[in-house]
């Protein structure tokens, strides 16, 4: 019988990972580059009236297909002022299963926040997404339960969520709503923050949380993609021994964080992700915020908006989530952006179901000052199959919602509740 690893053994690689992991986070700054200022359009709300309470019986998708990705929407008109009306009209569903409808009015809408549809690049990059598994796994609690780390929060639906006010946690709408109806487990939703203190053995059986995930067996793309992602990951491995990944791999277990579930008091959806809303806009509308009834004493990253991040030097965002393949460890990457719209950003991240909601940030400095600055830029939306000419062919890509001025000032307005605070961003 084989005894316990010695720690001696384990220790070399967990701690190797981590400090790369970190110093690769430290390193990817855009030195010369500002935080950018923007007048911001105002969303305020008309009027909110009651709607039925919803069933709650739709089950979490761990892909979205048939997305109208960035190559599909240059087909599109531009929506009108009507359009971003309706599509930033937004229900609100409270832990008491109820649910109201809010419509809103767009003012301000002047040129820094219409962002000229085609701004952005139209090259078309070959797709190479998946290149060597640039994934860490942050298991040393020194660091996942720090800033910018500890920012990352589990939804009990499955996904991530990302900390973006001291009470509010921003997330992917399709982790909550399947564009007809909200999931299963929505009524009862819970955000799980990483603890310091880990229960040994126990892992990560804390109230709420698990069960509600339901495992999701036999979808077919789903193991397509996990099966490139592991070859591809392979490359990333060489030379070290087999013997020592499993091992790492079990000092990873053994040292599971447990989280500190907290529920969710309101949950904000945009309209535009509904179905028959947006056509074809849909995906840019896929984040949500969730309002949790008490304040976890973990420090927020706040939003930010970002025209193009392909045009700053380094081009990189980064984000960090829980991936369900490294079940209830924090996951961080980094990676460049390989195509952009107004609202979508495509990139070679890797990452698995259970990522979609993490915040995507990038690091500038803030004006005037030495110091720089994370801000979330963007909600992981994940790993989709996009429609790319309109003819029903498909490809695959990893897709991120931008946060626009407007979707600044809607999340802004959903965070304060009062748009007379979110004028600048
Ligand atoms: C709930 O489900 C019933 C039966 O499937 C359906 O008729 C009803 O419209 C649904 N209600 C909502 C609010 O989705
Ligand atoms: C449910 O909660 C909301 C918000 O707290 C409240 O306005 C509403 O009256 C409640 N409805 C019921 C039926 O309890
Ligand atoms: C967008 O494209 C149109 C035509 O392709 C062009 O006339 C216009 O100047 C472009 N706008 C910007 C801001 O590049």
């Amino acid at each position: 019988m084989m005894g316990p690893i010695p720690l001696c053994v384990l220790l070399p690689v967990t701690v190797l990972s981590v400090v790369v992991a970190v110093a690769a986070e430290e390193k990817a700054v855009d030195d010369q580059y500002t935080w950018p200022q923007w007048n911001l359009p105002l969303v305020r709300k008309r009027r909110t009236v009651p709607l039925t309470s919803p069933n709650f019986s739709a089950q979490p998708q761990p892909e979205l297909s048939g997305t109208c990705g960035i190559e599909c929407q240059r087909h599109l008109p531009s929506p009108s002022l009507d359009d971003l009306e309706q599509l930033l009209s937004y229900e609100t569903v409270y832990d008491n299963g109820t649910r109201t409808l809010t419509s809103v009015s767009v003012q301000h809408l002047n040129e820094a926040s219409v962002w000229s549809r085609n701004t952005s690049s139209s090259s078309r990059h070959k797709r190479e997404v998946y290149g060597t598994d640039t994934r860490f796994t942050i298991t040393d609690k020194q660091f996942s339960t720090k800033y910018p780390f500890s920012t990352s929060v589990k939804i009990s639906t499955g996904c991530s969520g990302v900390l973006v006010s001291p009470k509010h946690v921003l997330t992917a709408a399709h982790c909550i709503h399947d564009g007809k109806d909200y999931l299963d487990g929505v009524q009862k939703l819970r955000v799980g923050i990483l603890k310091e203190k880990s229960r040994r053995g126990k892992g990560g059986k804390g109230r709420g949380g698990k069960g509600k995930g339901k495992r999701r067996k036999g979808d077919k793309a789903k193991e397509e993609v996990q099966e490139k992602e592991e070859t591809a990951g392979k490359g990333d491995r060489k030379g070290k021994g087999k013997s020592r990944k499993s091992r790492s791999r079990r000092s990873a277990e053994s040292e599971k964080p447990s989280f500190k579930w907290t529920k969710v008091k309101q949950t904000q959806v945009p309209k535009g992700w509904f179905k028959g809303v947006a056509d074809g806009l849909a995906a840019d509308y896929d984040y949500a915020v969730l309002e949790l009834k008490k304040a976890p004493k973990v420090k927020h990253m706040d939003l930010g908006v970002i025209p193009s991040v392909k045009k700053l030097p380094a081009g990189r965002i980064h984000f960090s989530g829980f991936d369900d393949d490294r079940p209830s460890n924090l996951v961080y990457r980094f990676c460049s952006v390989s195509e952009e719209s107004n609202d979508l950003l495509y990139q070679y991240c890797d990452a698995k179901p259970g990522s979609s909601g993490s915040g995507v940030y990038i690091r500038l400095k803030e004006p005037g000052k030495k110091k720089w600055k994370r801000k979330i830029i963007g909600v992981f939306s994940g790993h989709q199959w996009v429609d790319v000419n309109g003819d029903g062919s498909q490809q695959d890509y990893n897709v991120a919602v931008r946060i626009t001025p407007l979707k600044y000032a809607q999340i802004c307005y959903w965070i304060h509740g009062d748009s007379s605070e979110c004028q600048v961003a």
